[in-house]
């Protein structure tokens, strides 16, 4: 029942998501568990970071950290996002960026009344669940008769069972129903042939209007949903893809090359020949001296920034480059130099 309401503890009977280390788990609060014989036994999760006795979560706050053998998690209250990526897939299903589309365009509210065709795996049905309760109500449909018997199961176990009618039929054979005739606000269709669907959605769209949505990977398939659209004459048709990136942020320490010879003239010890840094730095320039300063400079904004910057990325092969000319730099002041 940990779906229906925001709870501050875990009881018997919830569905708990395990967090551990980025990666997600649905739970089944329940003590105990059928084996494969058929006998009730203990229910131990068996986690990468080690087992977790179920029966231990009852009473434990959500949010609490769990203690395993070899690490911890965390138990959170389940939303439909964390459901999406959890839930026991039946069917390809929507995940949130194109589910929170789907809702805006729906322009679904609390109180809406919503037709979904195919239930498949209930990714969708969740989110429009949460979305219209608690007055409003999601019809859904699913021909494979299996597939809308568990999705079902599941609404009445998630404690949504008021929010949701689960029904299997073939809706491009027999429509949505006398019963949803001119009721709907809006119809959502995610079948491989959705322009079949549209008198339907039609039909069960309420008089004043409403809107209409349809999913498919295939752009075939959106053109003729479009042209079916357009014949019974929907208005401000349109075709979206939704394409999010994430970005990461991250603390990365960059060395700072010492760079400061680049602005000294060199000089070289007559016996031991090696390399003196003098302290009267850029007394007896020479017109010489300029030009070779100036051709650094350009090498330097040329080749060293933008291998400074590529090599943010880490790559090996720059960094190794990058090093060979800071070598070569220094070659060239030494023999100038020594010069
Ligand atoms: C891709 S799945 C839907 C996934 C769902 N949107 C979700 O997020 O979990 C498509 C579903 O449509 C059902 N389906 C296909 N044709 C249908 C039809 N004519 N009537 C009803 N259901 C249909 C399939 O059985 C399948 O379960």
């Amino acid at each position: 029942m940990s779906f229906r309401n925001y709870k501050e503890k875990i009881d018997e009977g919830d569905i708990v998501i395990l967090y551990l280390s980025n990666n997600l788990y649905a739970l089944d609060v329940r003590p105990e568990i059928k084996n494969t014989k058929g006998d009730m036994v203990e229910n131990v999760y068996q986690t990468p970071f080690g087992a977790l006795k179920v029966r231990n979560l009852i009473g434990a706050d959500y949010g609490s950290r769990v203690e395993l053998s070899k690490g911890w998690g965390h138990v959170l209250q389940p939303t439909p996002e964390l459901w999406s990526l959890t839930l026991p897939h039946r069917t390809q299903i929507i995940y949130t960026p194109d589910i929170s589309m789907i809702l805006l365009q729906l322009d679904l509210i609390p109180g809406s009344v919503v037709v979904e065709a195919g239930t498949g795996s209930g990714s969708l049905t969740h989110a429009l669940i949460r979305r219209v309760r608690p007055h409003g109500h999601v019809y859904t449909f699913d021909f494979h008769e299996h597939r809308a018997k568990i999705a079902r199961e599941e609404f009445n176990e998630h404690g949504l069972a008021d929010f949701v009618t689960t029904q299997h039929r073939d809706v491009l054979a027999e429509g949505f129903g006398e019963d949803l005739k001119a009721k709907a606000d809006a119809v959502f269709l995610d079948l491989p042939k959705p322009w079949d669907g549209v008198t339907h959605a039609v039909a069960a769209i309420k008089e004043q209007g409403g809107r209409f949505c349809s999913f498919s990977p295939c752009i075939e398939q959106v053109q003729r949903t479009c042209l079916a659209l357009k014949e019974h004459g929907f208005q401000d048709i349109s075709t979206m893809e939704v394409l999010q990136n994430e970005l990461k942020v991250t603390r990365r320490n960059v060395p700072v090359r010492d760079l400061s010879f680049l602005k000294h003239k060199f000089e070289v010890d007559k016996e031991t020949k090696h390399v003196l840094r003098p302290d009267n730095i850029g007394d007896d320039l020479c017109s010489s001296d300029v030009l070779e300063y100036i051709i650094m400079y350009i090498i330097f904004i040329m080749y060293v920034i933008p291998i400074e910057v590529y090599q943010y990325s880490c790559n090996k092969i720059c960094k190794d480059l990058n090093d060979k000319l800071y070598e070569w730099i220094y070659a060239h002041t030494y023999i100038r130099s020594a010069r």
